[in-house]
């Protein structure tokens, strides 16, 4: 019986086996944030070689890059990338996700969109039939928090100022409990037009395009269905 952690450790590796075909002397790999993609950082370090570098979605991750030897290149420098790879927290079958338990929510959104394909590596523990067990992270602006929070009660959430936390932005994280995300591109859509919400953890308009997941029997892996 595999740990959670061990599982972690696989869903990299096999993160790290899907990139290697992409990796040359021009290629910057989108990086997310996270435990399970600090493992594929430690992978990824020793092919630093191949590839000229990454674009990365939170300072831990720059740290860990840097760390690792990997050059960041900043994302106003790039124009376009074949692949982001991230965690999350959720992951349903067709791919949409939540994130954000790391905080890094707004950057991760904006990396991946400059990507081609989103990776999702995960565990098994995060596949679920319908999103919004894991309360849901939403970045909002400190000013706004409040009114962000009574619209948030509104669509029938319980949101909880995460404590003691600042985002690498410099904002607040509101985690939402009780929702009902049955049409998660929907929600999403909602809850971006509300003043004061500089992200939130519903990834569904743009989901992965990819996961890698790992479990007790190996590595599945799911492609988005292109309609
Ligand atoms: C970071 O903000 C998150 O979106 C992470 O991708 C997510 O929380 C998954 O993290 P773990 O790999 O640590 O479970």
């Amino acid at each position: 019986m595999f740990t959670q952690d061990q599982l972690k450790q696989h869903a990299a590796q096999a993160a790290l086996d899907y990139v290697l075909p992409y990796l040359n002397p021009d290629t910057i790999l989108g990086v997310g944030t996270g435990s399970t993609v600090d493992r594929f950082i430690d992978l990824l370090a020793l092919h630093r070689e191949s590839f000229r570098g990454a674009a990365s979605s939170s300072e831990r991750s720059t740290r860990r890059l840097q760390g690792a030897g990997i050059e960041v290149f900043d994302l106003n420098a790039i124009q376009s990338m074949a692949l982001y790879v991230d965690g999350a927290d959720e992951l349903d079958q067709d791919l949409n996700m939540i994130k954000g338990g790391g905080g890094a929510l707004t950057r991760e959104k904006i990396v991946a969109s400059v990507a081609e394909r989103f990776v999702c590596i995960v565990d098994e523990s995060k596949l679920v039939e319908r999103l919004g067990l894991f309360p849901l992270p939403v970045e909002v602006i400190p000013l706004a928090r409040e009114a962000v929070a009574r619209a948030l009660r509104q669509f029938g959430g319980q949101p909880v100022l995460r404590a003691g936390f600042t985002t690498d932005n410099g904002c607040q994280i509101l985690d939402v409990s009780g929702l009902h995300l049955d049409q998660p591109a929907q929600f999403e859509a909602m809850l971006n037009s509300v003043p004061g919400v500089v992200c939130c953890g519903v990834f569904a308009i743009s989901g992965a395009d990819i996961a890698l997941v790992a479990g007790q029997g190996g590595v599945q892996m799911i492609e988005r269905m292109l309609s």
